[in-house]
């Protein structure tokens, strides 16, 4: 998809941002610390994190409605934030399209007069234009009959459609979410979520989305940027992220994991490294390339990416286990399987059942193994 030469332009650059909130008790706390990202024309970037970690204070001084305490943003090439510089540019000059929980419709308005409000807001257009204006980007929405409908009396998608409109009518190509999602049931939140993913490729605004899901994540980014205490603490590809995860934190938070503990025997130049641990000795590949020999390091390992067996494999990583309990998931069946005193997770297509209590081998190929430090 992303065929294009040339290079593309940065819709918002931040950097060294801080954001910093007095507690009730007096003590200070840094919401956003020292985050920095560039977003790029048309890129969907995804802020994920536990709750409190910063996603929304960030969104919303991107939205110009905090005020940072250091640090810069710049929207399409313009200085919209510098602390140091006193630059603070308000939300309604900045050209940009945001989207809340449930999308906040007004349900007292039609589908026209939620999107036309906007450019209503800005005094600057005549009844005309509007009308012109909100016809097209209905249009582009793929909704232009709905005009005189409720919110009320619209289905889940078609509400997003119309929130899309309004956030696109007076012309900008960036658009923050925060969460639009949260407060819809979970079957109409995947469709919602493939139908957001197809608008945006079409359509091809920018935006910046904040969510604590990491499947509506991973559906939806070309980027995602994992935070932890107000810090963006890695920043990738849904692929790169869920596949080289840069720590133990990261591997936790998108997927689940296994994980032993061990020390680093060797290293190899080709990234690799030989790690003992209780239940064998096993080659990985490193997350940082300056973990060495004698380093304390946990290996991090995906339930899926475990090949069962029951016959002695020919390859090395591997270990004996038993399968101590089979959860049927339909599509595949999670094992708890139990090596001496350590526990993992297994899962395997559903049509190739292993027994309970069956003693087996598990690979674990080296670019599957992870070694992350503690
Ligand atoms: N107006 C405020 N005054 C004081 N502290 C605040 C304020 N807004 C946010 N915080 C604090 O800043 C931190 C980050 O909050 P933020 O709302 O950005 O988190 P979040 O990642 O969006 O969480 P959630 O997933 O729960 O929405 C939290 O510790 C929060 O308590
Ligand atoms: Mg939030």
């Amino acid at each position: 998809m992303d065929s294009v030469a040339a290079p593309r332009r940065v819709v918002v650059s931040v950097r060294d941002i801080v954001k910093r909130f007095q507690r009730a008790g007096g003590s200070v706390t840094n919401a956003v610390d020292n985050v920095g990202f560039d977003l790029l024309a048309g890129e969907f970037l995804v802020l994920l994190g536990p709750s409190g970690c910063g996603k929304t204070t960030l969104l919303r001084t991107i939205a110009g409605l905090e005020r940072p305490d250091g640090g810069t943003i710049e929207i399409d090439g313009r200085l919209c934030d510098s602390s140091e510089n006193g630059v603070h540019v308000p939300t309604e000059r900045r050209r940009l399209g945001m989207i809340f929980q449930s999308y906040a419709l007004w349900p007292h308005m039609t589908v026209f007069d939620n999107v036309a409000y906007p450019l209503r807001s800005q005094r600057k257009h005549n009844k005309r234009d509007i009308a012109d204006r909100v016809e097209r980007v209905l249009t582009m929405v793929g909704i232009p009959e709905l005009t005189k409908q409720y919110p009320g009396q619209m289905s889940g998608g078609q509400q997003q459609r119309v929130a899309l409109a309004r956030a696109l009518v007076a012309g900008s190509d960036l658009v923050l979410f925060d969460e639009p999602l949260s407060n819809v049931d979970a079957r109409v939140r995947e469709q919602l979520r493939f139908e957001l993913a197809t608008m945006q490729r079409d359509l091809g605004f920018a935006a910046v989305y904040v969510t604590h899901d990491q499947s509506e994540a991973m559906g939806l980014a070309h980027r995602i940027a994992v935070m932890e205490s107000g810090k963006i603490v890695q920043i990738g590809s849904p692929r790169e992220i869920y596949d080289e995860a840069a720590s133990r934190y990261v591997a936790n938070f998108v997927g689940t994991s296994n994980e032993i503990r061990g020390r680093v025997q060797s290293v190899e130049p080709d990234g690799t490294a030989s790690v003992t641990t209780v239940i064998g000795t096993f080659v990985g590949t490193l997350s940082k390339p300056d973990i060495a020999a004698g380093d304390e390091v946990i290996l991090v390992w995906r339930p899926e990416d475990g090949e069962p067996s029951i016959e002695e494999p020919a390859s090395s990583n591997r270990f004996r286990a038993v399968v101590e309990a089979a959860l049927f998931l339909g599509s595949h069946t999670e094992y708890s399987i139990r090596v001496g005193e350590s526990r993992f997770r297994l899962w395997r297509a559903s049509r190739r059942q292993l027994s309970t209590d069956a003693e087996i081998w598990v690979t674990v190929d080296a670019a599957s193994m992870r070694i992350l430090r503690p």
